[in-house]
């Protein structure tokens, strides 16, 4: 028989006591340090520690398929390595990554001698450790578990998302590790002051990995989304499983500085990637969420042609690089019934051509939007047809959606959507088109792979504000250390119409939120203005009505803003809390700095502005006299590195700085 990995282990904690002589590798800092055990019964289990301190205490390795009968395992050989290079990205929070892990990679084989074996590969970074299964060439294998635990040697506090195989659109958990559950990933704790955070990274051909409780109060077992007939993945050839990774740091901000993710994931497989750049967008969008517009054609249509040509406009006149249609192409009659759309044809009000050549003589991008409602088959049909007709028309950016269950029983998170997610980004790129994809999958950094694959969703983004009680400020302090770590989100922040008061005069024909209570923006404008330092995205959308941005002096923030950053640091912040982000574009610097429910003053060492140079300050803060959300201040003054900054934040407050040298 040649299955491979059915490890069943007893008594874990018993398993490192009766190995005398356990594996370990450590970070190149000597910080971290993962040890890994076979003992006598064939179980496999790793721990990871800290500064000498146990985290992860012995937790199970192993994989469960069909074609597996035994689970005594030996040793059949091991190898050690180091690794430390510099790579680039095109694009990215940072354009420069330092990769520098030490490795053991350990060949195990069935004692009985009867199989091919599989080889556990681990890595130890100075932020963090990962590692993951290689399958020999094994003829196919049907998965039926994955036995990886995280097994915590104390209790501490976690910031997670519940385990569901369908929606990253869930609330955020602060809880001890003792009452969780189940948990999607990133699953971000804090034990005894060490930050780290689980998750994955290289997703590809294999469902993602939720963890849910294991016996015993501190233990998860990782869980992997099935499909329709209970397999969690079927599998042929070499096959090496996505890396379960760890991150840790000594404080909350870094694990957003680490770069563990990305550099688990291989170089780009896009040669010529000059057409892939990032961009400020604006759209036709938040009027439908608003309810007063709609995707449909009719009276209250959003994707006109006149409303193209206005935001074409628009973008031209505020430095905005590309402008989304949702509802331009037919179909949309069907979203919620057969969710079948016709993703070539648009509406006869829309003009696509006449709207694509406009926008080609302004230099503006034009995004196109396929709304699938989870229908993957017939999305699956005509997608290569669409994007050849985009590529046609000089159409570089596509924001796909997933707003609808899968048929015939598949989930989003499985080997199926999996598999269907990556299908679209592998096409896109071949049509040199950039993908921002709606209900998701989990980010894992195959951004550095695929770097077309510029952003996704996979969160509760702004639209949650129009139709249910809303996103927190809380929420906005958790999200970079939870999801962002992930990679980039299209949370699409920028809402200057707090109250929704235009919306509300539009002859009061809000349709969901009309009489919604919670109906408003639950931060004051300067925030807004923050999230887009913030919430990192390399496609990065202004989503208010284009109007309410009309005479705002705060939007010369937007204009000057540079979504295509060089470098990026996390330079304050606590989970829930607050954060203070820079990010530096060329030789300009942003700086973005938010609190929760309370008010806060932060200061801040501008140490990270290039010495010598001398920079105008202009704050885009709250206005801490007046309650009204809308009210910020902007102040301009020169700084230099040496000087420290202070900000004044109201409760669910915020600040924005830009940082321009003079000349
Ligand atoms: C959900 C997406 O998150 C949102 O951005 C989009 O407008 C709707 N689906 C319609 O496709
Ligand atoms: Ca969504």
């Amino acid at each position: 028989m040649r299955g491979v990995l059915k490890y069943l282990i007893g008594g874990v904690a018993a398993v490192f006591a009766a190995c005398g002589n356990p594996m370990e590798v450590t970070s190149p800092d000597g910080d971290i340090s993962v040890k890994l055990c076979v003992d006598e019964t064939g179980a496999a289990a790793y721990t990871v520690t800290v500064g000498g301190r146990t985290v992860i205490a012995p937790s199970r390795l192993g994989i469960a398929a069909r074609e597996s009968e035994f689970s005594k395992f030996e040793v059949a050989s091991s190898r050690r390595s180091s690794h430390n290079e510099t790579w680039e990205s095109p694009w990215g929070e940072n354009k420069s990554h330092l990769n520098r892990y030490n490795e053991l990679a350990v060949e195990l084989r069935d004692a009985e001698g009867m199989n091919n074996g599989v080889t556990v590969r681990f890595r130890a970074f100075d932020d963090g450790v990962a590692f993951r299964y290689e399958l020999s060439e094994p003829d196919s294998l049907t998965l039926t578990d994955e036995l990886t635990e995280f097994r915590f040697a104390e209790d501490g506090t976690s910031w997670s998302i519940a385990g569901s195989f369908e929606t990253y659109e869930l609330p955020y958990r602060e809880q001890a590790i003792s009452a969780v559950e189940d948990a999607n990933t990133p699953f971000t704790f804090c034990v005894a002051g060490i930050y780290g955070s689980i998750h994955e990274a290289a997703l590809y051909d294999y469902p993602e990995m939720v963890l849910r409780r294991a016996e015993g109060d501190l233990g998860f077992v990782s869980s992997l989304a099935p499909l329709p007939d209970g397999v969690k993945a079927y599998i042929a050839g070499r096959f090496t499983t996505p890396w379960r990774t760890v991150q840790i740091g000594h404080k909350a901000v870094d694990l957003i500085n680490s770069s563990l993710i990305e550099n688990l994931n291989e170089p780009s497989k896009i040669a010529d990637t000059s057409w892939i750049r990032p961009q400020k967008y604006v759209g036709v969008w938040w009027g439908m969420h608003l309810g007063t517009q709609t995707w449909i054609m009719g009276p209250r249509h959003g994707a006109t042609t006149e409303n193209a040509v206005r935001h074409i406009d628009f973008a031209v006149a505020n430095n905005i690089d590309g402008v989304l249609f949702e509802g331009w192409n037919r179909g949309w009659e069907n979203w919620g019934s057969d969710q079948r759309f016709d993703y070539v044809e648009p509406y006869a009000d829309f003009d696509l051509e006449r709207i694509a050549a406009y926008a080609r003589e302004k230099g503006i991008a034009l995004w196109m939007h396929n709304e699938t409602g989870g229908n993957i088959p017939d999305y699956e049909a005509n997608m290569e047809r669409a994007m050849a007709r985009y590529a046609e028309l000089g159409v570089h950016t596509l924001k796909t959606g997933y707003a609808g269950g899968f048929k015939d029983g598949y989930l989003h998170h499985s080997q199926y959507g999996v598999q269907h997610y990556q299908r679209v980004v592998e096409l896109a790129a071949r049509y040199r088109i950039m993908i921002d994809a709606h209900e998701p999958i989990k980010a894992t950094g195959i951004r550095r792979t695929w770097p077309n694959m510029m952003t996704r969703e996979g969160a509760r983004g702004m639209e949650w504000n129009a139709w249910s009680e809303g996103n927190s400020s809380e929420y906005l302090c958790t999200l970079p250390f939870v999801r962002l770590l992930g990679g980039p989100m299209d949370y699409t922040p920028g809402v200057f119409d707090i109250d929704y008061s235009t919306a509300k005069a539009d002859k009061g024909r809000l349709k969901w939120n009309g009489d919604n209570e919670h109906c408003c923006i639950k931060t004051t404008l300067a925030r807004q203005i923050a999230n887009w330092v913030i919430i990192y995205s390399p496609l990065q959308m202004a989503c208010d009505l284009i109007e309410n941005y009309e005479g705002h002096p705060a939007f010369a923030f937007f204009r000057d803003y540079d979504a295509d950053c060089d470098w990026s640091r996390a330079l304050q912040g606590e989970i829930g809390d607050y954060i203070v982000v820079v990010r530096r574009a060329g030789e300009r610097f942003f700086l973005g700095a938010g609190t929760n429910g309370e008010a806060r003053t932060i200061s801040q060492s501008l140490e990270f502005l290039t010495p010598g140079k001398r920079y105008t300050a202009t704050i885009y803060g709250d206005d801490t006299s007046s309650d009204d959300p809308e009210d910020y201040i902007i102040r301009s003054f020169e700084v230099t590195g040496g000087d420290t900054l202070t900000l004044e934040l109201l409760p669910d407050g915020g600040a924005a700085v830009t940082f321009i040298p003079v000349e």
